[in-house]
């Protein structure tokens, strides 16, 4: 596990932006796994302006996110569909019939997590995947539980996913309570990982997730186990990790 430290949210933006240009200049069918939320927001903006200045050609990827909201229609401005379109794909060559997101509004629920899953598999898995972090340590939707999914499945949303998620609609209420997520088997078969987050409402999770010690409890923790896995944290994000697990790690700011 590489771990990169930087000043501020804008540079961890910057380097993850980079990391993504590099991927798709070495492999233009590059299979990208994407993450909603904030964190990788200026990422994307990043992405939008490389590639108007032509320094990255997006019409040969494919793209898979992680979850959505289950009774969201796509159209639903708080939808990850929405999200997507709206914060990158709108700005970028992406084609759309390469652009995957788990469908929220599907009648048969458990046939669309089988499908989404064989899709992937039929891209020949994913290449980069970016994730985010929850302040409970989820990613994707995978929350803490008892025991594992491993596959792409319905999730019901913890508490406090619906409360760090609730500043997006008009009131907690409103917040969807189930979600399609990518499960940790789907996502630690990406080849690499680069894993984003700012904040010191995550430097909780980021302290569990570096200490290397697995637990359902914080499924980042998971990300121990894969052999390619970037983290790129700012200060605060960073705030929590102990001298003793600093040591082990690259700190570039
Ligand atoms: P955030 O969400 O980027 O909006 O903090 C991350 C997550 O919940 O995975």
């Amino acid at each position: 596990m590489k771990v990169i430290i930087t000043v501020n949210y804008d540079e961890m933006s910057k380097k993850a932006a980079e990391i993504v240009k590099k991927q798709i200049k070495e492999k233009h069918n590059t299979v990208l796994g994407l993450a909603t939320g904030s964190t990788p927001l200026g990422m994307y903006k990043l992405l939008i302006e490389m590639y108007k200045r032509g320094e990255i050609d997006f019409s040969n990827v494919i793209t898979f996110n992680l979850d959505e909201y289950i009774g969201l229609s796509p159209d639903h401005p708080q939808s990850y569909h929405y999200f997507m379109f709206h914060n990158f794909f709108n700005h970028i060559n992406v084609k759309k019939e390469n652009v995957h997101i788990p469908n929220g509004i599907a009648e048969d629920l458990e046939e669309e997590c089988r499908k989404y899953e064989g899709e992937i598999e039929k891209a020949g898995g994913i290449d980069l995947q970016i994730l985010g972090i929850g302040v409970n340590g989820h990613i994707g939707f995978n929350e803490p539980e008892e025991s594992i999914e491993t596959k792409t499945h319905v999730v019901t949303l913890t508490e406090d996913t619906i409360n760090a998620n609730k500043r997006f609609f008009k009131s907690a209420e409103e917040v969807p309570r189930k979600a399609i997520t990518m499960g940790l088997g789907s996502i630690m078969k990406a080849k690499k990982i680069v894993l984003l987050a700012s904040g010191k409402n995550k430097a909780e999770a980021i302290k569990e997730t570096i200490k290397g010690q697995l637990t359902t409890k914080v499924p980042a923790t998971v990300l121990a186990l894969h052999p390619d896995v970037t983290i790129i944290i700012d200060k605060e994000a960073a705030s929590l990790i102990p001298d003793e697990d600093l040591k082990e790690i690259e700190v570039i700011i």
